[in-house]
Parts: C-alpha cells; sequence; structure tokens
C-alpha cells in the first residue's frame, strides 16, 4: 500500500453523487468543524468532489494531489473562490509548519499512508489541529472500491497514526468504510 494515483480515465466516477452512500457531505462537515477554524487542508482532493461541498463551511481550503490533470478537473467543477489548488505529493507539502487547522481525507488514506506522510501532515497542522479520515475498510465486502488487501481496517489506521505521535479522538467502523478523528498529540 502507500503511495497510488488514480486511474484518470475512471476520474467521472468520482463525482458520481451516489458516493454519499459511503460518505455524506453531512458527516465529512460535522467531523471538520470540531475541529479549530482556520485552513483546511483535503489530502488528495481529486476532481474536488469533497473538496467544493466542504469549501462553503470554512474559511480557506488548499486541495493538495499529486495528479495535476486531477486538479485540472477539480478547476473545471468550478471550485469556490476560498479553494487553493496545490499540486503535490502529501509526504513533501509545500505549505508552512503549523498553519492548518484540519487536515482530512476521504478515500485517499490507503493511497498516501505512510510514516512520511503521516509525519509530513502532522508537521503542517497546528497544535490544537484535527485530522479526519475516511476511507474503505479493509473489513468491508469490497461491494465498490479498491480490493480488500489494498486497504486498511481502523486498527490499522490508528495504529499507524499512533506511532506518528497523533491523539486518537474518535474511529467508527461502517459497512464499508472507517473514521479516524485524530489531534495532533
Ligand atoms: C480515490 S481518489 C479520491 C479523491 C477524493 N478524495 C474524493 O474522495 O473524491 C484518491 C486521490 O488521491 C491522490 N493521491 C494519492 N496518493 C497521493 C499522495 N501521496 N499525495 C497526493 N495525492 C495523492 C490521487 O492522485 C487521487 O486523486
Amino acid at each position: 500500500m502507500g503511495f497510488h494515483t488514480y486511474p484518470l480515465e475512471r476520474a467521472a466516477a468520482l463525482d458520481d453523487p451516489g458516493r454519499y452512500r459511503y460518505c455524506s457531505r453531512e458527516e465529512l462537515a460535522d467531523a471538520i468543524l470540531e475541529g479549530p477554524k482556520g485552513t483546511v487542508l483535503d489530502l488528495g482532493c481529486g476532481t474536488g468532489f469533497f473538496t467544493n461541498d466542504i469549501a462553503r463551511f470554512v474559511d480557506r481550503i488548499i486541495a493538495v494531489d499529486i495528479q495535476p490533470e486531477m486538479l485540472e478537473l477539480l478547476l473545471k467543477n468550478s471550485p469556490p473562490s476560498n479553494v487553493h489548488p496545490v499540486a503535490s505529493s502529501i509526504d513533501h507539502l509545500p505549505i508552512a509548519s503549523g498553519s492548518v487547522s484540519v487536515a482530512f481525507s476521504t478515500m485517499t488514506f490507503h493511497e498516501y499512508a505512510t510514516p512520511a506522510a503521516h509525519a509530513e501532515v502532522k508537521r503542517v497542522l497546528q497544535p490544537d489541529g484535527l485530522l479526519v479520515a475516511i476511507d474503505w475498510t479493509r473489513d468491508g465486502s469490497g461491494e465498490s472500491g479498491p480490493a480488500l488487501d489494498e486497504r486498511y481496517n481502523v486498527k490499522m489506521a490508528v495504529d499507524q497514526l499512533q506511532t506518528a505521535g497523533y491523539h486518537i479522538v474518535e474511529t467508527a467502523t461502517r459497512p464499508e468504510t472507517f473514521v479516524v478523528i485524530a489531534r495532533v498529540a
């Protein structure tokens, strides 16, 4: 696991409202708004499906993706003016230390999760910053999303984040996805 990219020929599927079956705008906004106000960071934003949903609730959102083509698609989706796309790998963010209030990722943790990426996200979060990760669980049925052996479950994600120095605030496992909410310890 660790670093992956998303097949561009399937990028349109990221804009399918049927995805709210697995992660809703409401639950994501609710989790993000538990954190401090300020700059929010979307880790692996893709076409901006969730970025644009969340933008209306926050001051500023930096949308990071390693695939510049994804950011071009995000721009075609007419993002609000407080969305700032940045082409970058999560393990080397061109963002000042301690400048992000909340970082979140949707269906992307299995693609970027490495010790270097966790350390880098922690570096850019402010001392009371929050991380919200929602992803496909290895304990799911595999009815949608990546192959089960390409995923983590909530325990695996928690272990990684605790090793990286995060304090776990809340976790949940649902039929196909997990949620981890963590603070910089
Ligand atoms: C499955 S898509 C999900 C996109 C978006 N979060 C959503 O839910 O619609 C994962 C995205 O993460 C990006 N990605 C994967 N690994 C990354 C990394 N190490 N750094 C930055 N972006 C990454 C991919 O390029 C892809 O656009």
